[in-house]
């Protein structure tokens, strides 16, 4: 498969870092007594997930989940695999999930909907970026670092065909080969 174009910057590392901070402020304000549980969904939220949770100095577990909707594909299939399941117990705790993108929201909505069955005691989502004119089913976020704009993003942990999620910024591509 050939590489698109060339990514070009969305959101600046710098812009980044300083929205993770605001984000790591409000989680704090409401967490810091909770002893929260935070998942991170796989792959796409590996970057943000360590450098948020860097921001948070209370105490916290850490477990994460891996699903997968893209595959290869440009578009979300809308059919969700478990990849890998959690196995930290999830009754009774207080879980913040983390996301990097919410798009159709199948992908959260689905995670929401196997955490729920687990009874935690609260759930919410901190999602870094929000594309709510994709959105195809209601997904509740609590957190969120940027709305961005209907375009094909890439780095900072996203990929395109598992390519350029260790750019450091956050990037689109203008072309993407089918
Ligand atoms: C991407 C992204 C989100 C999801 C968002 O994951 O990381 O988890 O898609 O799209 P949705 O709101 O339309 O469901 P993907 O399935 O590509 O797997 P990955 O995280 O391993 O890249």
């Amino acid at each position: 498969m050939s590489r698109p174009t060339a990514p070009a910057v969305l959101y600046t590392r710098d812009q980044i870092q300083a929205t993770v901070r605001r984000l790591a402020g409000e989680i704090t304000a409401d967490y810091a007594t909770k002893k929260p549980l935070v998942i991170g969904i796989l792959k796409g939220s590996f970057m943000f997930m360590a450098d948020l949770v860097r921001e948070l100095d209370f105490p916290l577990e850490m477990d994460f989940v891996r699903v997968s909707s893209y595959g290869q594909a440009r578009r979300s299939s809308g059919k969700i695999t478990v990849v890998q399941g959690i196995r930290t117990p999830v009754k009774d705790r207080h879980v913040l999930v983390v996301e990097d993108i919410v798009d159709s929201g199948l992908s959260l909505r689905f995670v929401l909907d196997s955490l729920r069955r687990k009874k935690p005691a609260s759930i919410e989502v901190c999602c870094l970026l929000d594309k709510p004119a994709r959105r195809a089913v209601p997904v509740p976020v609590n957190y969120t670092g940027f709305e961005t704009p209907d375009k094909f993003l890439v780095g900072y942990g996203l990929d395109w065909a598992e390519q350029y999620r260790n750019l450091p910024d956050i990037c689109y591509l203008e072309e993407i080969p089918r």
